[in-house]
């Protein structure tokens, strides 16, 4: 690893941090993003620990009195970026969006935990880990209408997928000829060609209004909203974060929540399977509405092994998917696999690399015995960035940098990757 782009790598945090909170690019993102920010935290664990508490900590204080821990919490307003909190018109103590993100937390504190001094920040824990507990309730709570483990999303934002073919028949079917008149502000900051459409966007702002329409009553938005998919993505990740909520529930000695996590994820592990596509050989999105999968290998397809989910022939139904892609890209992971329709090598989340992405599956394959494709994800993360720099995301070809520059995740994933390399 090049120390002087570990130095960058920390100068674009330090630079991106607010006070106590840190955006995830300057101008075109100016706020609090949930999993931003709890990649951010693990980029700041690695050269102060204080700062990495610190920001999850401050995330948390958007949370609401149900648990819900918003995607983006709005502590000014900026009138760089479109829809602002005017838009959203949520909040509880702090003015939010009113979806929510992957919940990656509980499993970015357990790694910051386990590299921290115990006596130091056992505060912290104990602090933290009710909220954590209470997040993970409400995903079980007003998110998994099967009961089978599974997470519902209401808008692609929340997958943080935001444009993953995934969700474009779902989109199309979202009636947008009401949406109120807007001036997108992202096409702004960066080339439209990355960018999601114009029809997307009014697919995303008609979801947004009907959830303010509805007072964010995420009760009826789960029952009624006209784009509900489970998720392959976050179901994958919260079955994921809540492995790492019951350690760390052991070792608080908290038997109640042990019990309840262990009910939880041996539901969420029979559960996965429903998002198994035997026509596409793949984990996949299912759409409530259409009640169907959607099909597409992408590379939340692969956090099954993060996840610890799925049978051993499912494994290897996956690393066959894995070696087709790489035979056909330069890096690894595809946000979306070449050759399916709506695949586009710069265009946000529809074929771009992600770091954070690949630093969930590079962990996932190395903890199910598959090191070789591990090391290989992870040296393609840091050639991206030691060829493109701290771009948003990255071609699978060229490598070629897209979205928004000096980004916080970025630099956050290249910290937490040399620090593996460090040790
Ligand atoms: C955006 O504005 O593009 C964000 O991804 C929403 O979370």
């Amino acid at each position: 690893m090049s120390t002087e782009l570990i130095n960058k790598a920390r100068q674009i945090l330090q630079t991106n941090d607010l006070g106590g909170y840190t955006v995830p690019t300057q101008s075109m993102y100016p706020y609090q993003w949930n999993w931003d920010s709890v990649f951010v935290a693990l980029g700041f664990a690695t050269f102060d620990q204080n700062r990495a508490w610190l920001e999850i900590e401050n995330l948390f204080e958007s949370q609401w009195e149900d648990g819900f821990v918003p995607h983006i919490i709005f502590r000014k307003d900026e009138p760089s970026y479109f829809p602002g909190p005017n838009i959203w018109v949520a909040g509880d103590s702090l003015p939010t969006s009113g979806i929510s993100n992957p919940p990656v937390a509980s499993s970015i504190i357990k790694r910051i935990w386990d590299s921290c001094d115990h006596d130091e920040n056992i505060d912290r824990l104990k602090s933290i880990f009710p909220k954590l507990v209470a997040w993970h309730r409400w995903f079980h709570t007003f998110r998994d209408p099967l009961n089978n483990g599974l997470v519902l999303t209401t808008h692609p934002w929340e997958t943080g997928r935001d444009n993953s073919p995934e969700w474009t028949i779902p989109c199309e079917a979202i009636d947008i000829s009401n949406v109120s008149p807007f001036t997108r502000l992202d096409t702004s900051h960066v080339d439209s060609s990355m960018r999601p459409t114009d029809e997307e966007y009014k697919a995303y702002i008609t979801l947004v209004e009907f959830g303010r329409d509805h007072n964010w009553d995420h009760d009826h938005i789960a029952k009624h909203n006209p784009f509900r998919m489970l998720d392959v993505g976050m179901s994958m990740i919260l079955l994921r974060a809540n492995r790492d909520l019951l350690s760390l529930a052991e070792f608080l000695g908290e038997q109640d929540i042990v019990d309840e996590l262990n009910q939880q994820i041996a539901l969420s592990e029979k559960g996965i399977d429903y998002l198994w596509d035997d026509s596409s050989n793949t984990f996949c999105s299912y759409d409530l509405i259409a009640g169907k999968h959607s099909g597409f290998i992408s590379s939340a397809s692969f956090l099954a092994f993060y996840a610890g989910a799925g049978s051993d022939e499912q494994h290897q139904q996956l690393l066959e998917n894995l070696k087709n892609i790489e035979q056909e890209t330069d890096f690894l992971m595809p946000s979306f696999a070449p050759g399916q329709d709506g695949f586009d090598t710069m265009r946000y989340w529809r074929g771009p690399v992600w770091a954070v992405v690949n630093y969930m599956i590079l962990n996932g394959l190395a903890e199910s015995g598959y090191q070789d494709w591990a090391d290989r994800i992870a040296s393609d993360t840091k050639s991206l960035v030691e060829l493109s720099g701290f771009h948003e995301a990255f071609s699978p070809y060229k490598g070629t940098g897209t979205g928004g520059d000096n980004f916080s995740w970025t630099a956050a994933i290249y910290l937490a990757l040399s620090n593996l390399t460090n040790t």
